[in-house]
């Protein structure tokens, strides 16, 4: 058994076997033997006229409102599923490029990696079939889906093989998945498509609407970060001095209250919790009473909200707490599943 597992293990560094965490907002890629090796933003930019790919993640990013008319700077990925086919194509070739290390070996042999990509649980059929389209133009050999949820959860450390209910809550850009696990398999996943995007949105709605202010999506983030909550706290009380344009176009600044960000964001907040309410009561008892003891666990970058913990607590009764690393736990999931081809099979989809 150790001898073949090791032998699976050599043969999954050499072949260079990929996870990928295909974010709405992130991309993460682990690599077997490796780890975690590039984060970044899902952004593509392209050249209108030609349709070519000027440039990707960070790069791309940081072109976000200083690009000239003909170059367009794209999100592939809406609402956790792929929205552009052709360009997440580009993008995920791109990134498995760059991860991929050339030894005298690989150039001569060619190895084709198994990649294993985190999608949400409420993926439909065609969506599952455009990852691993993308992915096998991408050159795998073997492509698994496992769900995000399910990754978060194994990359939090739950004791998901085991029978009990393990709850996990990841709210990432463009959705959020709640699940509760056991047994390698989901009892119950609820995907919305609210989470840290439409947060931003709400933000600059608000902006709009209450200071005559328009906003681009990279302030809206600051904004988040720095002065959103949602639960009443000190922050309330914070001021931050913003700057936008006014509807004529002209620049124009704002301050801004915690408090003020805080009601804006309360209705994502407050659909994000009832869907964690509703998942709890649809929980058989024997799991929730698990939950109960063990608590909920939260992933993903948009459950950093502050105060997003406490209002969960408080909505909920039940201890809530976040994993190690909330913004790598689905890439760190995937690279543990990579290492144990039995698990993958058990927690991938059909
Ligand atoms: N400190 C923070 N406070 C609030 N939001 C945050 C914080 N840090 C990151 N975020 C938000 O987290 C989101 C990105 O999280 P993450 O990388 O988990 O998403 P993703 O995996 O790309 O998306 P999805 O899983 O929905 O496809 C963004 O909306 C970002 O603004
Ligand atoms: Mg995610």
């Amino acid at each position: 058994m150790l001898g073949s597992n090791l032998l699976n293990y050599a043969l999954g560094v050499f072949s260079n076997d990929i996870g990928i965490d295909l974010g709405t907002a992130n991309t993460l890629v682990f690599v077997r033997g490796r780890g975690i090796v590039l984060s970044e933003p899902s952004i593509v930019a392209i050249d209108r006229n030609t349709k070519k790919v000027i440039a990707v993640g960070k790069d791309a990013k940081s072109m976000i409102g200083k690009t000239p008319e003909n170059i367009q700077i794209v999100r592939p990925l809406k609402d956790g599923v792929i929205a552009d086919f052709d360009v997440t194509q580009e993008m995920l070739k791109y990134f498995i490029k760059k991860v991929h290390e050339d030894t005298a070996i690989t150039k001569l042999l060619k190895p084709r990696p198994r990649i294993i990509v985190g999608v949400p649980s409420g993926i439909t059929t065609v969506e599952k079939r455009a990852v691993i389209d993308a992915a096998k133009q991408a050159g795998a050999r073997e492509v698994f889906l496992i769900a995000e949820p399910m990754a978060a959860a194994i990359g939090a450390g739950l004791p998901i093989q085991l029978p009990g209910g393990n709850m996990i809550v990841d709210i990432g850009g463009g959705t959020s998945e709640i699940a509760v696990i056991s047994l390698s398999g989901l009892v119950l996943s609820t995907s919305i498509r609210l989470a840290g995007d439409e947060m931003n949105s709400a933000i600059i709605q608000h902006l709009k609407r209450a200071h005559h202010i328009l906003i681009g999506e990279q302030t809206a983030e600051k904004i988040k970060v720095k002065l959103g909550s949602a639960y009443p706290t000190e922050r309330d009380d914070q001021e931050m001095e913003i700057r936008g344009r006014d509807m004529t176009g002209m620049p124009r600044s704002a301050v801004i209250k915690g408090g003020e960000i805080r009601e804006a964001l309360e209705d994502v907040v407050s659909n994000i919790v009832n869907a964690v309410r509703t998942a709890l009561e649809k929980t058989p008892p024997e799991l929730a009473a698990d939950i109960v003891e063990r608590g909920i666990v939260l992933a993903g970058g948009g459950s950093l909200l502050y105060g997003l913990d406490k209002r969960l607590r408080e909505e909920t009764d039940l201890p809530v707490y976040y994993c190690d690393e909330p913004l790598t736990a689905v890439a760190k999931g995937i690279g543990i599943s990579l290492d144990d081809i039995e698990l993958i099979k058990k927690v991938s989809f059909d």
